[in-house]
């Protein structure tokens, strides 16, 4: 029997990729390229299953094509919001994911961007590399405290626990946390979390504040200017979920009239393009979406692509199926 026809939309870690290719028909993106609309649509018709990753684009104008061979999207990412769910489900395709193994790194991202914009990482780094450092002084670049200080968590899911774990345990930080319902006990317990009944409530009491929801249409621009202007002045946004969750125009102004103190961000509206208005900010630290960026991190995620592959071929039941 022929093996079935596999196609990932970019490369994966060299391990994960012989894996795909000794278990299937796998066709790699050899240049790495990121593929276009038709592309795509090319792929649904060729492929029994085509692995998009977190940075393409699958809409129902294209998951809607004629004549599809494709039955499975295995996502190679947790977050699936770049995928048309809803024309997903009605052309019949199932989606999978890869919660779970992302979670650690992430969380440390968020952390790294966290002690970034309180304590002026990138800026000093800038400023050592540009030659204008004028050496130490009792009033230079003074920065945020991190130790002891209050971590708003909006989302309570894997990475903003993991993250609240590392807060506490690791920094002494207060943990509070805005959920529709409340966390596991036994959690709450232990991180000593109080969870607020709404934003409005949590974001005035932090001293920074990190976004764990999914992106998409329920969730676009939850931080607009109005909350952001609930945030105290001394306080520091930190984004690794999904850019459109913050509206950028207005963090920018309120960051360039330094209504808060500071922002880190992993991710953004748009991306990989950047609204330049951050790229003129001292007080943005900006990493290129490298939350799960770890070799261990994406080979995990290309091993849980391959275990759905492999239940789907094997008509077993998927173990990370979102469709
Ligand atoms: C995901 O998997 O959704 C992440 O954004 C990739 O880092």
């Amino acid at each position: 029997m022929s093996k079935p026809k596999v196609l990932i939309s970019r490369r994966w870690p060299a391990t994960v990729e012989a894996k795909l290719q000794e278990l299937f028909d796998t066709t790699l993106n050899s240049d790495d390229h990121p593929m276009s609309a038709d592309e795509f649509r090319t792929a649904l018709q060729n492929y029994d299953a085509v692995c998009p990753s977190v940075c393409d684009a699958l809409p129902a104008e294209v998951l809607n094509v004629a004549n599809k061979r494709c039955r499975i999207l295995g996502n190679f990412g947790v977050g699936y919001n770049h995928i048309d769910i809803a024309a997903a489900r009605e052309q019949g395709l199932i989606v999978t994911n890869t919660p779970g193994v992302l979670t650690e790194s992430t969380a440390d991202i968020a952390m790294t961007l966290l002690l970034m914009t309180a304590r002026r990482g990138a800026e000093g780094d800038r400023l050592v590399r540009s030659g204008r450092w004028r050496g130490w002084c009792p009033t230079h670049m003074m920065s945020s405290d991190v130790t002891g200080a209050t971590l708003g968590l909006v989302g309570f899911g894997r990475i903003a626990q993991a993250m609240a774990r590392k807060a506490h345990h690791g920094f002494g930080m207060k943990i509070l946390y805005v959920k529709p319902s409340p966390a596991d006990p036994e959690i709450v317990t232990n991180l000593q979390a109080v969870r607020c009944e709404t934003i409005e409530e949590l974001l005035p009491q932090c001293d920074y504040v990190s976004l764990h929801c999914p992106g998409g249409a329920d969730t676009r621009h939850l931080i607009n200017e109005r909350r952001l202007n609930l945030m105290k002045p001394s306080a520091h946004l930190i984004n690794t979920a999904r850019g459109d969750v913050v509206d950028s125009k207005a963090l920018i102004r309120v960051l360039r009239e330094k209504r808060i103190a500071g922002a880190g961000l992993d991710v953004y509206e748009g991306e990989p393009n950047i609204d330049p208005g951050f790229l003129e900010l001292e007080n943005a630290a900006l990493l290129p979406h490298l939350g799960s960026a770890t070799i261990a991190t994406r080979t995990a995620m290309g091993e849980k692509v391959l275990a759905n592959l492999q239940a789907f071929f094997a008509g077993q039941a998927l173990p990370d199926r979102v469709v």
